[in-house]
């Protein structure tokens, strides 16, 4: 079987910088709440030129440039989002016009927060398997355009951004993306969705009244949840790859709130300094989490060949799930 690895990585986070402080103006709220319930400190917000599909096109061009390929080598183009420029054509299918990258399969996938985890394992099951060389997997997501700014509960944790990764196959055995352990429970729904948008609940002058074009969650119950799935992902992944947690050099959780993060890290018995996070400065980016953090590891250097990488995710769905590489 040959692998699949990653031969770069890109970012993008819109200019406009809001912090705390700039949010207790809009709502109710308070740095110090924000911070002690959630570790964030500031995010960033896209501007009406900032699409989604902008935003992805320009992590996936550094992305390109760090991987020392050309566009013209990329045959497959995944974008995992769940904040579409619009319900269709694909977000993917944008990024391939910006992107100038002609007639490739391109599709997007919608798992939430775990969508980038959910397109890693897409995209690497798909070299694996032998009909694409190289592929385009972008986190991409504009939750400001979503997100309820009267609703203090939800408006102060998300930010918008893009992460990208340029997936390459290599003749060489058990290296890179060694596997993935995606879950989804549908039953809990509910807890985090948009109910208004879709074909269910069109636009109309009620649907607007009743707030339902808004992004909705039960924060409660998706942080009593969400450690404890991703710490089970975590556990059956490395049992069923044969390894133990203290070969893991370096953890990239779904960048969503400090304390879930730190309560994950002492339940799998991680040390603080394996877990890489910039939630602080960026809020919870959905789908642009991981990749976005991922790209800063690489670029201080945190990632040293052979390193065992574990990324871990959770949200909307529900969906979770972890995945394993051997960084090369
Ligand atoms: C959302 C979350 C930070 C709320 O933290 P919490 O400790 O559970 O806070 P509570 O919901 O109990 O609210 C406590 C109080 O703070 C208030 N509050 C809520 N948001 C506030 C805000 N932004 N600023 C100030 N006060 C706020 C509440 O109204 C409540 O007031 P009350 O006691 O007078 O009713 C937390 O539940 C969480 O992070 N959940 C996970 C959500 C998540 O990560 N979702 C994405 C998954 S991908």
């Amino acid at each position: 079987m040959p692998s699949v690895v990653i031969k770069g990585m890109g970012a993008y986070a819109p200019k406009n910088v809001v912090t705390n402080e700039d949010l207790s103006q809009i709502v109710d709220t308070s740095d110090e709440w924000i911070r002690t319930r959630t570790g964030i400190g500031e995010r960033h917000l896209a501007d009406e030129s900032e699409t989604v599909s902008f935003m992805a096109s320009e992590a996936a061009k550094e992305a390109l440039e760090n991987s020392g390929l050309s566009i013209e080598e990329i045959d497959l183009l995944i974008v995992a989002t769940m904040t579409p420029d619009m319900l269709f054509p694909s977000t993917a299918c944008l990024v391939q016009s910006k992107l100038g990258l002609k007639k490739v399969a391109s599709f997007d996938i919608e798992a939430a927060c775990s969508g980038f985890l959910y397109a890693l394992e897409v995209g690497s099951s798909m070299l694996k398997a032998g009909a694409y060389k190289n592929a385009l997997i972008i986190g991409s997501e504009k939750i400001s355009g979503i997100v309820d700014w009267q609703d203090r509960t939800t408006c102060v944790l998300f930010g918008d951004g893009a992460g990208a990764a340029v997936l390459s196959k290599s003749e060489e055995p058990d290296i890179g993306v060694l596997g993935a352990l995606l879950r989804a429970d549908g039953d809990a729904a509910h807890l985090l969705h948009m109910p208004g948008g879709g074909s269910n609940i069109p636009a109309s002058s009620e649907s607007l009244d009743d707030r339902q074009h808004f992004l909705k969650m039960n924060g409660k119950e998706i942080f009593k949840v969400a450690v404890r799935y991703m710490e089970q992902a975590t556990l059956d992944l490395l049992e069923s790859k044969g390894l133990t947690i203290e070969e893991i050099d370096c953890v990239i959780p779904h960048q969503a709130n400090m304390r879930i993060i730190d309560s994950l890290g002492e339940r799998l018995g991680v040390p603080k300094e394996k877990f890489v996070n910039n939630l602080v400065r960026y809020g919870n980016t959905s789908a642009a989490s991981i990749p976005i953090a991922l790209t800063e590891a690489v670029k201080l250097g945190k990632l040293k060949k052979g390193d065992h990488l574990l990324l871990i995710a959770f949200g909307a769905g529900l969906t979770w799930g972890a995945s394993l590489i051997k960084w090369t």
